[in-house]
This record gives structure tokens, sequence and C-alpha cells, in this order.
């Protein structure tokens, strides 16, 4: 079961998990990050910029993106490379050589997967990976259907998604329709999973995924196949948890060197 901790807004989860990342840099500063992108994590980049700032050094740090779409130029605004350099690299001082996103690029697309398992392989795999979930129980781009055993791929995305995501482009048209996306295979293998959801839309997909069956129809109970899960959320995303009262009792009453 993975641990749950139920925060009261976004902000405090930002500095929970950053807190939690700059302990583990104490012990390892050439910690191997995993980076989702989307809203989700942006509270947890702007608490480690913070720490950036007053002195935090992450120069150490690799950083390896879940996804990228399929097609976009990289220059492009909205590729999550551009929002991996705007949103992480720059404010938390990352050295860009260390930081790694797949390659959307259609002309070399048939590697691209191949090529970024590899990558995470010479980094020596990640050591805590940020993950966000979608409406649909989507964890990076993982649809529903996507095996638990698969690796770093080309997917469609589903509509609801692509909806979802509108609000980055123009018009929904503009949303690519093509993803390279770390597998659930491959993110079953970072050594720490932290999930964070906000929000009453995240609400059910959160629910299923933390205790509903698991099922490769629900990408996000993966999760519950892996040793070592924490799942940080704010009321109206557990709100569908049947477990809340166990999860916040558990926490008055978690022995404190546990950490997360
Ligand atoms: C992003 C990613 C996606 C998002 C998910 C939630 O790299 O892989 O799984 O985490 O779509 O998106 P937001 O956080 O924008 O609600």
């Amino acid at each position: 079961m993975a641990e749950v901790v139920v925060v009261d807004d976004a902000e405090a989860a930002g500095s929970l998990v950053a807190r939690h990342i700059a302990a583990r840099l104490e012990q390892q500063p050439a910690l191997v990050l995993g980076v989702a992108t989307g809203s989700t994590p942006l509270p947890v980049y702007a608490a480690l910029a913070d720490l950036a700032n007053q002195g935090l050094d992450l120069s150490s740090v690799t950083a390896l993106a879940l996804d990228e779409y399929v097609g976009l130029p990289q220059a492009h605004p909205q590729s999550y490379r551009s929002v991996v350099t705007r949103e992480v690299v720059e404010p938390l001082g990352l050295d860009p050589a260390k930081v790694h996103v797949p390659d959307g690029d259609p002309a070399q697309i048939e590697t691209a997967g191949e090529r970024f398992e590899q990558r995470i392989v010479d980094s020596g795999g990640v050591d805590v990976q940020i993950l966000g979930i979608g409406t649909g129980g989507h964890i990076a781009f993982n649809e529903p259907g996507s095996s638990f055993g698969s690796l770093t791929r080309v997917k469609t995305l589903t509509e609801q998604t692509r909806r979802d995501n509108a609000r980055f482009f123009d018009s929904v048209d503009d949303v690519p329709i093509h993803s390279v996306t770390q597998g659930l295979g491959t993110i079953l293998r970072a050594r720490h999973l932290i999930l964070l959801a906000f929000g009453e839309s995240k609400a059910a997909a959160l629910a299923a995924s933390v205790e509903g069956p698991v099922t490769a129809s629900m990408p996000g109970s993966a999760i519950q196949l892996h040793h070592h899960v924490t799942v940080v959320v704010d009321h109206a995303a557990a709100s569908e948890l049947r477990e809340r009262d166990y999860y916040a009792w558990a926490q008055l009453n978690k022995p404190a060197w546990q950490g997360i």
C-alpha cells in the first residue's frame, strides 16, 4: 500500500516534497530526479527554486523527463523540453548537460524509446520520480490499456488528455496526437515514486489508482506494485479515498525517523 499524505494545499505539498528532495541531496548530491511536466508538480519546483535561492546546490542532479510530444519542435514553448528548461532547469540551477527529455522528433521517432531507456540506464536509474495523474488515470502518457511492463515508446493520446491539455495551446487541434513516454515498466523501476494530485477533477482517478483493482485499464494503479510510493494530495483530490481516516491516523502515528 502506498503511503498517502493529505495536505492542505498544493503549496504545502510542494514544500514537503522539496524538503524531502533537499534532504536526499545531502546524502547523494548526484541524485537522479525524474521530472513530470503539467501543472501538478509546479509547486515542488517552485519550492525547490526557493531552496536553491537560499543556497541549495542542485548542479550535480541529473533530471530525466517522463515524456515529450511527438512533432512539436523543441523550441516550441509547450514542448516538454521547453517546459522542463523553463520550470525546472533554469529556476533550480540544474546543469543543462545533465537534463534529458525523450526525443519527439518524427524523423527519428522509431528509435526514441530505445535511446531514452538507454539514457536512463546510463544515468544509473531514477532515484526519485515525481508523478502527476491524468483525469483518466494516466501516469506519464500511459493511457488506459498500457501494459504494466511497457517501456519508453510512442503512445497515442486519448481525446480526453488532448482536451485536458488544450489549455496550454490555442486550441485542442494544436495538441499533438502522439507522445513518446516512459512506460509503466520504466516508471516502476524508479527507486521512489512520489505521486501528486490536487483538485476534485483528480479524485476519481486517484482513488481508483490507490485503492481500486490493479488493472491496465487504470494505469495509475501500477503504483500498487511498487515498494516505495508516497502519494501527496490535497483534501479535494483525497475526497474519494475510502481509507482517508486511516491515512490521517497513520500520519499522526508515523515514527519521525521514517520520512516520506
Ligand atoms: C506530464 C505527465 C502527465 C501529467 C498528467 C497531469 O509529464 O506525464 O501524466 O502528470 O497529465 O497533468 P496536470 O498536472 O497538468 O494535471
